[in-house]
């Protein structure tokens, strides 16, 4: 079986993106990362990314005022890598709709919350931890999703639940709940490499594997 080519999207730390390729050059999920593409030229991920040969390239500064030229451009670096499914690990850019249209339902984000609550547009990072404290929710988690035209709104894939504690801190809350997107991400990866995953509609149905 060909491994499913993947481009990764980060902004920052990339602890998402390390989890994911674990998990490809183990060999236990048949995919590989072709491209990691990042909004800042300052991500950590990208040093690992170069660490491990991985082929990066950074959104022009440039694009910031230009949606236009910023599909353009990441439509054809996604092609020119060969790139099949698109994983967003922490990307802090909206998505243009011309490259959602081109991906339609292979885009795959991850969130650490669990969807529809606590997620939109501001909702990143400490945001979202510190807006589910403040609500006093009991439970919180991750989320893995199809990326539609608005953010955090497509059809979730998977998603797990961590407690919340009564001592927690929005930092607290963070690392309980990584690991969690650590475990998801691969694995909805995995599914897609597998051709298990099926959107109808809003459900996102996971066949079975085949034997
Ligand atoms: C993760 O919490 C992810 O859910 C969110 O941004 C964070 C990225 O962390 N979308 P990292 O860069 O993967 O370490």
């Amino acid at each position: 079986m060909t491994n499913l080519p993947v481009g990764v999207l980060i902004s920052g730390r990339g602890s998402n993106l390390i989890a994911l390729h674990e998990q490809c050059r183990k060999g236990s999920i048949a995919a590989e990362i072709r491209v990691v593409v990042s909004s800042s030229a300052q991500a950590k991920g990208l040093e690992y990314a170069r660490s491990r040969s991985i082929p990066t390239a950074v959104v022009p500064a440039l694009m910031a005022a230009e949606p236009e030229a910023f599909a353009g451009w990441l439509l054809k670096t996604l092609r020119d890598h060969g790139v099949a499914l698109v994983v967003l690990a922490g990307f802090l850019r909206k998505i243009p709709a011309p490259v959602i249209q081109a991906y339609r339902n292979r885009i795959v984000n991850v969130h650490p919350a669990l969807l529809p609550a606590f997620g939109g547009k501001g909702m990143y990072g400490r945001h979202v931890h510190e807006a589910v404290l403040a609500y006093g929710c009991k439970v919180s988690g991750a989320t893995v999703h199809i990326v539609s035209e608005e953010y955090d709104s497509g059809p979730p894939i998977l998603q797990q639940c961590v407690p919340v504690l009564d001592d927690d801190t929005p930092e607290s809350l963070a690392a309980r709940i990584l690991p969690v997107e650590h475990s998801l991400l691969p694995r909805a990866v995995g599914l897609f490499a597998e051709g298990r995953v099926h959107v109808q509609g809003r459900r996102v149905i996971i066949r079975e594997a085949s034997k």
